[in-house]
């Protein structure tokens, strides 16, 4: 399973690449007005250490201008994922740079529908977003297994990247699922590590060996 990072923090992905858990990452228009920092610069700094896939999203509407976008944003660095929200004028777009060979992360999605039509239009990536759904009383974690389903039916090489992560319950399902992918907030992957028995065990171990013979 993948693991990419939810931020568009750049301390929290050095952190979390230096324990060797960042296979990528994803950012979108709010992680990175809430850094208030320039875009590129941000996107610069991830991609000097991080080497696979980064997520920047577009923010035109029209299918026209959300390519110009994507092709300039691909331009930035070697290992972009453009994202693309899930609209019949993203799904164009979609069409077009998948045959430009730009990658593509359709965000945004809330229905396996969604999902069938960005793999037919050649989408890299497709993000559930898990939490959201569960926030209006849906069970986010059906649709991940409703879309791996039917990816697999078909043979779809989309990949599923399970979004809107607000917990480390989700990302167990997720693995549970067999999804390709989960995009973690630091803060998720900050408590997976946890657990009170480690804790004990090692107060348990570090206090008995001071008793041993040495
Ligand atoms: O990757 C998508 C994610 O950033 C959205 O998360 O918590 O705003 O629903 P959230």
């Amino acid at each position: 399973m993948k693991f990419f990072i939810d931020t568009a923090n750049v301390d929290a992905i050095r952190k979390a690449h230096e324990r060797g858990m960042v296979d990528g990452v994803t950012t979108n228009p709010s992680l990175v007005a809430k850094e208030g920092r320039n875009f590129r610069e941000i996107i610069d700094e991830i991609a000097s250490f991080v080497d696979g896939p980064i997520s920047l999203e577009v923010v035109s509407e029209d299918a026209q201008g959300m390519i110009e976008e994507a092709r300039e944003l691909n331009g930035w660095i070697d290992n972009a994922a453009i994202k693309i929200p899930m609209t019949w004028e993203g799904l164009k777009a979609v069409k077009v740079l998948s045959e430009e060979d730009i990658h593509t992360n359709v965000t945004l999605c809330f229905s396996a529908n969604q999902a069938l039509l960005a793999a037919k239009a050649g989408a890299s990536f497709i993000s559930p977003f898990i939490g959201r759904l569960d926030d209006v009383g849906k069970t986010g974690m059906q649709l991940v297994d409703e879309i791996v389903q039917i990816y697999m039916n078909y043979g779809y090489e989309t990949e599923v990247i399970v979004a809107s992560i607000r917990h480390p319950m989700h990302v167990l399902e997720a693995a549970y699922i067999g999804a390709d992918i989960a995009t973690i907030p630091p803060s998720v992957l900050e408590k997976m590590v946890n657990h009170p028995l480690t804790d004990v065990g090692i107060e348990r171990f570090l206090a008995d060996w001071k008793k041993a013979k040495k």
